[in-house]
């Protein structure tokens, strides 16, 4: 049988353990570690967090240890709120956003990676540049050559009412971090993510530019990477569904051939 070893600098080590000494309601915290710079190995450090003086989110636990035990703990968030995206790693197994998920979700010792089959640029913080290129490539705004009216261009409630289930998308990257077609496609697939996103604007009424998008979609890896595995509807911690998204532009390529 074949056996595979993981090359010695991605072997992930047993890292550094911090306690919280005299706390009566003790959570642990097993968090991975990189640093580029060390030349070290990644490593998986312990925390303990007294949760009788720590908030109720995952977030909030890294943000006490990054204030109170260990400053070089790097890790994205902004808003506190699950609206920027940014704080999106794998927890528990799954990948989610630390700001909305409960520490009391978690039974046992909460275990945090970045989000998977991502570059690393430091601990918890994905390199997220092929990301944000894909995105671009689908040209994310809207495309009209009729001109521009004196005021807003006004929809009906039910063209309004298509962009529900699709706008409320904050690009975490949660579902296309989820997806095995994505870690295996990257480079070529566009995942979840972005094929929500292109569908955003192929059902938004005020974009004349359809057949422009499609064509670009249509190739065998950017868009029909897509096996409707389910992991991204799955995951998404805003409660959206890719997956249908990326089955209404599938039915719109078959509807104009
Ligand atoms: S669809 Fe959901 S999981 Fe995917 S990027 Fe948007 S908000 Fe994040
Ligand atoms: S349904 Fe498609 S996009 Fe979603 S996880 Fe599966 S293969 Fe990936
Ligand atoms: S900090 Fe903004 S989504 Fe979590």
């Amino acid at each position: 049988m074949a056996q595979f070893r993981l090359p010695k600098n991605s072997q992930i080590r047993q890292g550094k353990t911090y306690k919280a000494d005299g706390a009566k309601n003790v959570k642990v915290f097993k968090i991975y570690r990189w640093n580029p710079d060390s030349g070290e190995t990644p490593s998986v450090d312990t925390y303990e967090v007294d949760l009788d003086h720590c908030g109720p989110m995952v977030l909030d636990a890294l943000i006490k240890i990054k204030n109170e035990v260990d400053p070089t703990l790097t890790f994205r968030r902004s808003c506190r709120e699950g609206i920027c995206g940014s704080c999106a790693m794998n927890i528990d197994g799954g990948n989610t956003l630390a700001c909305l998920k409960p520490i009391e979700d978690v039974n046992g010792e909460v275990k945090i990676y970045p989000l998977p089959h991502m570059q690393v640029v430091k601990d918890l913080v994905p390199d997220m540049s092929n990301f944000y290129a894909q995105y671009a490539s689908i040209k994310p705004w809207l495309r009209s050559q009729s001109p521009a009216p004196a005021r807003e261009r006004l929809q009906s409630p039910e063209e309004r009412e298509q962009l529900d289930g699709l706008y409320e998308c904050i690009l975490c990257a949660c579902c296309s971090t989820s997806c095995p077609s994505y870690w295996w496609n990257s480079d070529r697939y566009l995942g979840p993510a972005i094929l929500l996103q292109a569908y955003r604007w192929l059902a938004d009424s005020r974009d004349e530019d359809t057949g422009d998008r499609l064509d670009t979609l249509e190739d065998p890896f950017r868009l029909y990477r897509c096996h409707t595995i389910m992991n991204c509807a799955k995951t998404c911690p805003k409660g959206l569904n890719p997956a249908k998204a990326i089955a209404e532009i599938k039915k719109m390529m078959v509807a104009r051939r």
